[in-house]
């Protein structure tokens, strides 16, 4: 085959990027219809889905197909017909890692939250012309379910890196550790350090919503004798003295520059003499011009947050210090979980 031209070739990158967005809209429409649940057990038809799925058969025959050629489902053909609609679709091994409703890397609920994100996101120009979040991006959270969904969201990809993240802490085993998880959420890094270390004692600190979202999923684990919820908002209150450790994971980047400096003086000021915070972030480099995933969540902070940013690794290392933190240091993460923890003692 000839070879492309250099024009050639970058007409097609640039539609290729264009229309970037039509992949994710049909992985995210098999999830929403229960496409990969349905195949879960047994491979069917369109016609047999779109009747269990309650749907249009010829709209379901067509977004199946193209979820075959994403490699998302594969076709099971049948040998004794040559009629396309008696073929069967199956779940590909692509899809079996993450998208089954036990799958060992869940990404079925990140999927539900993805989809509220994909609208966020159709807001873009607006928000670059404000500089801040549209108020669309406002309205959505009002949702009944938002906190929760979000919640159970990231506690589906803490399932997969809690794990990794509090190996890595190494926690001293000869004393109690009573660490406080700063907006934590769902508890699972939380729950992962009770598991992982008997002396820990953590607590996840967190807005009352989401608390009572924590106070749910703690207690779907069987950890709520390990695993203590506070309500509280960091923003109107200080934290209890004396603590060992202190998480803030995903937390600093919707602040601004001077909120991370005072919720980090705040997080000084909570721990023991010795006590350590660590930060887990995704980082911009120096020139903030990359890497693309950070440059990507920047907009999406932009997007989601009235004056949230991703910072620098230069730049978190001054506000640690500032704060009073010595010892500053990244605590490498394997590169597949892409965010980088950062630690500093007091
Ligand atoms: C992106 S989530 C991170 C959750 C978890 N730490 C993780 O890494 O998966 C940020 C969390 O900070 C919490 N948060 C935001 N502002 C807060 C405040 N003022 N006080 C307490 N928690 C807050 C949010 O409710 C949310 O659960």
């Amino acid at each position: 085959m000839k070879k492309l031209t250099t024009e050639q070739r970058q007409w097609r990158t640039l539609q290729n990027m264009l229309r970037g967005y039509r992949f994710g809209q049909i992985l995210m429409t098999c999830a929403r219809l229960g496409v990969f649940d349905a195949l879960a057990s047994n491979a069917q038809t369109a016609t047999e889905l779109a009747t269990q799925l309650n749907v249009n058969a010829n709209g379901l025959a067509r977004l199946l197909n193209a979820a075959v050629s994403l490699k998302l489902l594969k076709l099971k053909k049948n040998s004794s017909s040559a009629q396309t609609a008696s073929n069967r679709y199956a779940i590909a091994p692509l899809a079996q890692t993450s998208l089954l409703p036990n799958s060992p890397f869940p990404l079925g609920r990140m999927m539900r939250r993805e989809h509220a994100f994909y609208q966020r996101w159709a807001w873009l120009d607006e928000a670059v012309k404000m500089g801040t979040r549209p108020d669309a991006n406002i309205r959505d959270e009002k949702s009944s379910n938002w906190v929760m969904d979000f919640e159970l969201a990231l506690f589906d990809s803490a399932k997969v890196q809690a794990p990794v993240v509090a190996e890595l802490l190494k926690l001293p085993a000869d004393r109690t550790m009573r660490v406080l998880d700063v907006g934590g959420g769902h508890g699972g890094y939380s729950m992962a350090l009770a598991r992982q270390y008997p002396n820990a004692q953590p607590t996840v600190f967190e807005l009352p919503e989401a608390a009572k979202a924590a106070t749910h999923i703690i207690a779907s684990q069987n950890m709520s004798t390990r695993v203590a919820v506070h309500a509280g908002d960091f923003q109107k209150e200080d934290f209890l003295p004396d603590w060992d450790m202190m998480l803030l994971f995903g937390v600093l980047v919707s602040e601004t520059p001077a909120g991370k400096l005072r919720l980090l003086r705040k997080c000084h000021a909570g721990l023991a003499k010795g006590g350590k915070v660590v930060i887990r972030e995704w980082w911009l480099d120096d020139n903030r011009a990359g890497p693309l995933e950070s440059t990507l969540f920047s907009l999406h902070m932009l997007l989601s947050t009235q004056a949230g940013d991703i910072s620098t690794q230069t730049e978190m290392f001054g506000y640690l210090r500032e704060a009073g933190f010595r010892h500053v240091r990244v605590l490498p993460l394997p590169q597949w979980l892409g965010s980088a923890l950062v630690m500093g003692e007091k």
